[in-house]
């Protein structure tokens, strides 16, 4: 694994995530994407690591966008909105490139309906951190940056 300094994390938006800012803003916050991005980059810049980020609607987008990026990234932090709770091609994505990848979600999964307390990704993720806002992306930053082997 690359120094602190040196790393490569690759930020993967998912499904719907372009319309942060002004989609449900009683759940995902009042943030737009780009101030996220922004946030995140300031962040990065702090340790020196180096960011590639992307949003797609599309599931076959975000599985080329893992593939692509599989030998350049060190991490992946990845929110893959609804496809979280049933996109086995994505699962398999995430496991085929064996990246350590979190899993992070705005909201908090865990306390909304049902079908959203599934995560069909996050068994083949490092850690799945829901419910923090934009600070779950930060923590996941973070949580790679920490990570030693
Ligand atoms: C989400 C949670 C998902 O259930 C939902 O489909 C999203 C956003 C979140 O960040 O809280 O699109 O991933």
């Amino acid at each position: 694994m690359r120094n602190e300094s040196d790393r490569r994390i690759l930020i993967l938006h998912g499904p719907n995530l372009n319309l942060l800012g002004e989609r449900e803003p009683d759940v995902y916050g009042t943030l737009t994407l780009a101030e996220i991005n922004r946030k995140l980059r300031a962040n990065a810049r702090s340790h020196g690591c180096i960011l590639r980020i992307h949003q797609s609607n599309s599931e076959g987008t975000l599985i080329d966008l893992l593939h692509k990026n599989r030998r350049w990234a060190d991490g992946v932090v990845f929110n893959p909105g609804a496809y979280t709770h049933y996109s086995y091609a994505l699962r398999d994505a995430v496991a085929a490139i064996a990246v350590p990848t979190i899993e992070v979600h705005l909201s908090d999964i865990k306390k909304r309906e049902s079908f959203r307390q599934v995560s069909v990704i996050a068994p083949v993720c490092l850690a799945q951190i829901s419910g923090l806002g934009w600070l779950s992306y930060a923590n996941a930053l973070e949580l790679l940056l920490e990570k030693k082997d």
